[in-house]
C-alpha cells in the first residue's frame, strides 16, 4: 500500500532516544556520497550470490526509459502476458467458476471463488519442474469505489462481505504450454483465504487474555487475515504473509486507550467494516484488534491445512517475513513494519529445521518451528555497527511493573517493548531480501517525509535524510552467523534524482533513477530486483517529476549498478516478484493500476486513470515475463 505522505501511519510518540541522531561527519560523508566506498569495503565480496555461480556481468539487458504510459513496458527481447487479474475464477475443485463481470456486479460469494483485489507478495511453488506449479499471492486491500457497481454511494452488509472476500490470499495452479502460462482449473490446490477464514494461533500469544473475545473465548481461533502485503517462502515449503495496515479496519470510538493509540487506531475505520460487522467495532470488542498484525503461515501444498498466525514473530504492521538459515540449521526470520518511525525485527528459532520423513512433508514436520524462539529488534548505531535487542519477558525493562505481564503481552505489545528497549525508528521498512551465501540482508526503507520535520525524530545514520521522499536500501551482515547479536551495516543506495535542487532528494543511484523502493527479490544469479511504490498523489510532480510510473529495476549488488527493467501502468505499484527455478519465467504483480490520489475510485469513472489490463475497469494482475529466445531473465 503506498499511502500518501499525509495519511501514512505515524504512531510512535515514544521518547525512545535519538542516540542515533549523532552521526560523525566522516560517516555522514560516507553515507551520503559514498556509494563507491559502500560497495568497495566491507560488502565487496558480495559476488557470492544466493545459489548460482556467476561469471561476467550480471545485467545484460538494455535498460528502458522512465514512462508515464498506461502499459507494462519491458526491454527489447522480452515478451509479457497477463495472468489471473482480479475477478478471474480460480477453479476451486467442486465449486463454481463465476466469470469476471466488467460492471463489478459479482456477489460476495462469487468473489470468494475469484482472484482477490490488489495483488501483492507472491511466490512460485514448483509441482513439475519449471512447467507447472502453484502461485500463491496476497490481496492487500480493496478499492471499494471499483469493487462495487455503485462504489460507496451506498454501504451495505453485502458490500462488506464482498470486500472481506476480496482480501486475503489466493492459491492457484498454473502450467506452461506453447510458451504461455495458463491457470489449471479446476485444481485440487486452488484455494482462497479471506477475512473470514479460520486461522489458528501459535506462539506465546495463543490463548492470551488479550486475544480472547466473546466469539472466541479461548483466544486460539481468529477469523481471517487482511491487508496482507509482502510474503516470504520458507525453506520447508510454506508461505509467510504479513498483516500490514490492519488499523484501517477498526473503529475505536471516542475513548482510545494508550495501547490503541500506540497501534494507530482511529475513531472511525477507513474501510468501513465496523458499520456492518461488529467484530471491527473496537469499543465493543477491543481485543479483536490484538488478533491482527501477525505473520501468518500457509502450507499451499496441503489444501486441507489450517493456516496459522505466528505470534512468536511479534505483532507489527508487518510488511512480510523472510527466512535465513543458520549454519546449524535454525530458522532466522527477518521482518519489519511499514509505518513511519517503526522497527526492524528478527526471530531466531529455538529448534532446527526438520526434514521431511516419517510420512510427513517438510511443512508438516516444521508445524511448530516458528512458535519457539527469540524475537529481537534492531538498533543501528552511528558507527556502522548494530545490535539486536531481545524482546524477552523479564529481561531489562520488559517486566510486569512496566506493563508486560508475560511473553504473550510482550509480543502483542511489540511496539511498546521496542520503544522501551531503544530500537531504531526507521523510514518505513518494507521488503527484505536475504543472500544466504554471503550472509547479507537487504531492506527497503521506502520513504518518510516526516523525518527531521517539526517535532518528529531527527535524521540518524541509518535514516540520513530529512523530509525523505525518496527512500533507501539498507543492508547488513551479522557478526558470526544469522543468529548473531551484533552486525555491521551500510546503505546499498539512496534513491533519488540528481536533477533535484534539494540535496536530500538527489540520491546516489548509479544508473537509472527511481523513488520509493518497496518490493525486493534476490534471484539465483545474485541480481537484486527492486520494485517501487510511489503514491499516486505524489507521482509526476515535484521531486518525483522525472521518475515516471512505478517500476522494477535490476541492481548488481557487487557494483551498485541499477538498470530499469519494467515500467508499470498509470498509478500502479510494482510488487511481488518470483521466478521459476530455472530463472526463465518471471512473475510480477501489478497492484492498483489507475488508483486515484484518494485511493478510492469514483464508481462513475472507474477507468479515469487506467484501463489496464483488459481495456475497461482497471484490475490488479500478474504479469508473466519471458525472453523471446527462452533465455535467462536479466542476462
Ligand atoms: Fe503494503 Fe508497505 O506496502
Ligand atoms: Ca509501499
Ligand atoms: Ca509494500
Amino acid at each position: 500500500m503506498a499511502k500518501d505522505f499525509d495519511t501514512m501511519e505515524d504512531s510512535n510518540a515514544s521518547p525512545n532516544p535519538s542516540i542515533h541522531g549523532v552521526s560523525v561527519p566522516a560517516r555522514r560523508l560516507w553515507l551520503q556520497g559514498g556509494l563507491g566506498l559502500a560497495v568497495g569495503g566491507l560488502f565487496a565480496p558480495l559476488a557470492g550470490c544466493a545459489t548460482g555461480v556467476q561469471s561476467g556481468p550480471r545485467l545484460g539487458f538494455k535498460p528502458i526509459a522512465a514512462s508515464v504510459a498506461d502499459a507494462v513496458t519491458v526491454p527489447e527481447g522480452y515478451v509479457t502476458q497477463v495472468l489471473a487479474p482480479w475477478g478471474e475464477p480460480i477453479g476451486v475443485a467442486g465449486a463454481a467458476m463465476p466469470a469476471w463481470r466488467e460492471d463489478a456486479s459479482a456477489s460476495a460469494e462469487d468473489q470468494a471463488l475469484q482472484m482477490g483485489m490488489h495483488h501483492d507478495g507472491m511466490h512460485f511453488y514448483a509441482l513439475d519442474g519449471n512447467r507447472r506449479g502453484l502461485l500463491v499471492m496476497n490481496h492487500e486491500y480493496t478499492d471499494d469505489g471499483l469493487l462495487h457497481t455503485d462504489g460507496i454511494r451506498t454501504w451495505t452488509a453485502e458490500k462488506v462481505r464482498k470486500a472481506q472476500a476480496a482480501h486475503g490470499v489466493s492459491v492457484i495452479e498454473i502450467a506452461l504450454a506453447d510458451g504461455r502460462w495458463q491457470l489449471v482449473r479446476p485444481s485440487p490446490f486452488a484455494r482462497r483465504f479471506t477475512a473470514t477464514t479460520p486461522f489458528s494461533v501459535g506462539g506465546p500469544a495463543a490463548g492470551h487474555a488479550m486475544m480472547r473475545t466473546a466469539a472466541d473465548p479461548d483466544g486460539r481461533t481468529v477469523l481471517g487475515t487482511f491487508n496482507n502485503c509482502a510474503s516470504g517462502k520458507t525453506p520447508w515449503g510454506t508461505y509467510l504473509s504479513g498483516e500490514e495496515n490492519f488499523r484501517f479496519y477498526f473503529a475505536g470510538g471516542d475513548r482510545l486507550t494508550d495501547h490503541q493509540r500506540r497501534w494507530g487506531m482511529t475513531k472511525t475505520a477507513f474501510f468501513r467494516w465496523p458499520e456492518h460487522d461488529e467484530r471491527f467495532d473496537a469499543a465493543r470488542h477491543p481485543n479483536e484488534f490484538n488478533r491482527f498484525g501477525w505473520v501468518v503461515e500457509i502450507d499451499p501444498m496441503d489444501p486441507k491445512s489450517t493456516p496459522i498466525k505466528r505470534t512468536a514473530l511479534g505483532r507489527a504492521a508487518h510488511e512480510g517475513a523472510w527466512v535465513a538459515t543458520t549454519r546449524d540449521g535454525r530458522a532466522v526470520v527477518y521482518s519489519g513494519e511499514d509505518a513511519r518511525f517503526e522497527y526492524i525485527y528478527k526471530f531466531v528459532s529455538r529448534d532446527r529445521i526438520a526434514s521431511a520423513g516419517n510420512g510427513m512433508t517438510a511443512a508438516q514436520a516444521n508445524r511448530t518451528l516458528l512458535d519457539h524462539g527469540t524475537l529481537c529488534v534492531a538498533r543501528f548505531d552511528a558507527d556502522g555497527t548494530g545490535r539486536w535487542l531481545p524482546l524477552v519477558h523479564g529481561q531489562g525493562p520488559l517486566t510486569a511493573a512496566n506493563g508486560f505481564a508475560d511473553q504473550g503481552e510482550v509480543v502483542i505489545k511489540a511496539r511498546q517493548a521496542s520503544d522501551a528497549l531503544g530500537g531504531t525508528k526507521m523510514d518505513r521498512p518494507e521488503w527484505l531480501a536475504i543472500d544466504q551465501a554471503s550472509g547479507t540482508v537487504y531492506c527497503t526503507l521506502t520513504n518518510n517525509s516526516a523525518r527531521g520535520v517539526a517535532d518528529n525524530p531527527a535524521v540518524d545514520a541509518a535514516n540520513p535524510r530529512a523530509n525523505n521522499v525518496m527512500g533507501q536500501v539498507i543492508r547488513w551482515k551479522e557478526d558470526g552467523d544469522f543468529d548473531g547479536s551484533t552486525m555491521r551495516w551500510n546503505h546499498l543506495l539512496l534513491a533519488g534524482d540528481p536533477a533535484n535542487a534539494r540535496p536530500e532528494a538527489r540520491g546516489n543511484v548509479k544508473g537509472d533513477i527511481f523513488a520509493c523502493p518497496d518490493g525486493l527479490m534476490l534471484d539465483a544469479r545474485g541480481v537484486l530486483w527492486i520494485q517501487t511504490d510511489a503514491a499516486a498523489i505524489e507521482m509526476g510532480k515535484g521531486e518525483l517529476v522525472n521518475v515516471g510510473n512505478n517500476q522494477m529495476l535490476a541492481c548488481d549488488p557487487a557494483t551498485g549498478e541499477v538498470r530499469r527493467f519494467l515500467t508499470g501502468p498509470v498509478n500502479c505499484e510494482l510488487t511481488g516478484a518470483t521466478m521459476t527455478p530455472d530463472g526463465r519465467t518471471l512473475f510480477v504483480n501489478i497492484q492498483h493500476p489507475g488508483e486515484t490520489p484518494s485511493e478510492r475510485s469514483d464508481s462513475a469513472e472507474p477507468s479515469k486513470y487506467s484501463t489496464w489490463p483488459t481495456g475497461g475497469r482497471p484490475r490488479s494482475g500478474t504479469v508473466v515475463i519471458r525472453r523471446a529466445d527462452g533465455g535467462l531473465i536479466g542476462t
